[in-house]
């Protein structure tokens, strides 16, 4: 970290966060109070010459007639308009963060009068998790979370930002471990960092109704004692869930504006939402009670600052393209045929597990609701011996995760299925019967 003073755009930032008391200063990391737009350097010149008749302050090229130096055969096969060729801004495009805050809204009725920031965007989960994880979290920094997690957690806040992953149990029986994570928020330390990834990766699982309310109290009765609060919202998976009874709205519309204690920062993005996976665009949208207009656009232009510092802007062909799909007519209808697809996999699933009680005997299911994926824990053998044997001799191909086998829904075909956990059975009964 570099010894030299704060800079005056970041002192202005903390000023602006401080603003009425906030807590919001003291959850940031040292790098986080460092953090600023550089509004003033190249991009801020560059601003205060847009119009000028001869602008030689842009370092993209244009063509004498003042469109976008570009090449011919890569403008053919175009499918955003030429400007997608030049950079988005670090916060993203303004139409798109607009679009997206819009569709927040609609996602989580929840959220109807409340505020948050507009989302800045990020090139995709991965790199909104990192740019919160230099926001917030100094090297030994906790991070609380449940146990079973997406793997890349460890690269991202451990390799990354020096932090330390503290684990609860996930479930409770049959339940997310609600009092697990309060048991976490006690103890030492005033200021607490909790990651919740609802539907889960590893497990596919998402709190229930009850079980959303249950963590919404928690967190504010932390608050509410004291605690400061950063609660993280891993959101890539929102809106695949197939049960009644699954809290179907984000966490989000419940934390946004809980308690001055608490600032939620909600990372989703269109990547598994939209299924474009290698598109690389994502959004960081923060709620707060007590928050206004400056604390968000203080917040906005520290992390605009860190997408800056790490890879400049996001991919804008991925921007335009995304902000054509949300206003194309049958968006919505083709998002829920999609949806169709991977409700009815895991409806085959449910009906596999029910048919064939005998399977049982070779592994159990664990808790699942939505998503992409869910878990099995093998009986009897080990997980890593059960998955080789797969790939060997059943041409079957699963990963192994904290002793239980993750099997990814989202890419076996229907008529897959059945065979996937006869073979699961038969592979464990192998085991069993040669060790
Ligand atoms: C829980 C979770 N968060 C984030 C990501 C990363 O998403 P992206 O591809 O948008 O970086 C994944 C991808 O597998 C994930 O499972």
């Amino acid at each position: 970290m570099s010894s030299k003073p704060i800079h005056a755009l970041a002192q202005k930032l903390n000023a602006d966060l401080a603003a009425g008391g906030s807590v919001v200063p003291s959850l940031l990391s040292q790098r986080g109070l460092r953090a600023y737009f550089p509004s003033q350097g190249i991009l801020g010149q560059s601003a205060e010459a847009r119009g000028s008749r001869i602008n030689a302050t842009i370092g993209t090229a244009f063509e004498d007639d003042g469109s976008p130096l570009s090449l011919e055969c890569i403008e053919a096969m175009l499918l955003t308009p030429p400007d997608s060729f030049l950079y988005a801004p670090s916060q993203g495009l303004p139409a798109l963060r607009a679009r997206w805050r819009e569709m927040l809204f609609e996602k989580s009725p929840s959220l109807l009068g409340r505020t948050c920031s507009l989302p800045v965007v990020t090139s995709a989960l991965t790199h909104a998790l990192y740019v919160t994880g230099l926001l917030f979290l100094d090297p030994g920094d906790t991070v609380i979370l449940p146990d079973l997690y997406w793997d890349n957690y460890e690269l991202i806040f451990q390799e990354g930002c020096g932090a330390r992953l503290k684990t609860f149990k996930t479930f409770r029986g049959r339940h997310f471990n609600v009092p697990a994570l309060e048991r976490q928020l006690g103890g030492r330390g005033e200021k607490k960092i909790v990651l919740l990834n609802f539907p889960n990766n590893p497990t596919g699982y998402t709190a229930t109704e009850e079980e959303a309310l249950a963590l919404r109290d928690v967190l504010l009765r932390a608050a509410e004692g004291g605690k400061r609060l950063l609660v993280i919202l891993d959101d890539a998976y929102f809106g695949l869930v197939y049960e009644k009874g699954v809290y179907r709205e984000s966490l989000f519309g419940l934390l946004a504006n809980l308690h001055p204690n608490l600032l939620t920062v909600k990372l989703d993005g269109p990547t598994k939402e939209d299924y474009v996976w290698g598109m690389r665009v994502g959004f960081v949208t923060y709620g707060m009670q007590g928050a206004g207009a400056p604390h968000y656009q203080a917040l906005e232009a520290k992390t605009a600052g860190l997408v800056r510092m790490t890879i400049s802007n996001a991919n804008n062909m991925g921007q335009h393209l995304l902000l054509q799909a949300f206003a194309h007519p049958d968006y919505a209808r083709q998002k829920q045929v999609k949806f169709a697809t991977l409700e009815a996999r895991y409806r085959r699933i449910r009906q596999i597990l029910r048919r064939h009680p005998e399977y049982r005997e070779s592994f159990a299911a664990m808790p699942f609701n939505s998503g992409y994926f869910m878990c099995v824990r093998p009986a009897g053998v080990l997980a890593d011996a059960l998955r080789r044997l797969l790939v060997a001799e059943y041409q079957t191909g699963a990963i192994v995760q904290s002793g239980l086998l993750r099997l990814a829904f989202s890419s076996v075909p229907l008529d897959r299925l059945d065979e996937l956990f006869a073979n699961l059975d038969a592979a464990v009964r192998q085991l069993k019967a040669t060790t």
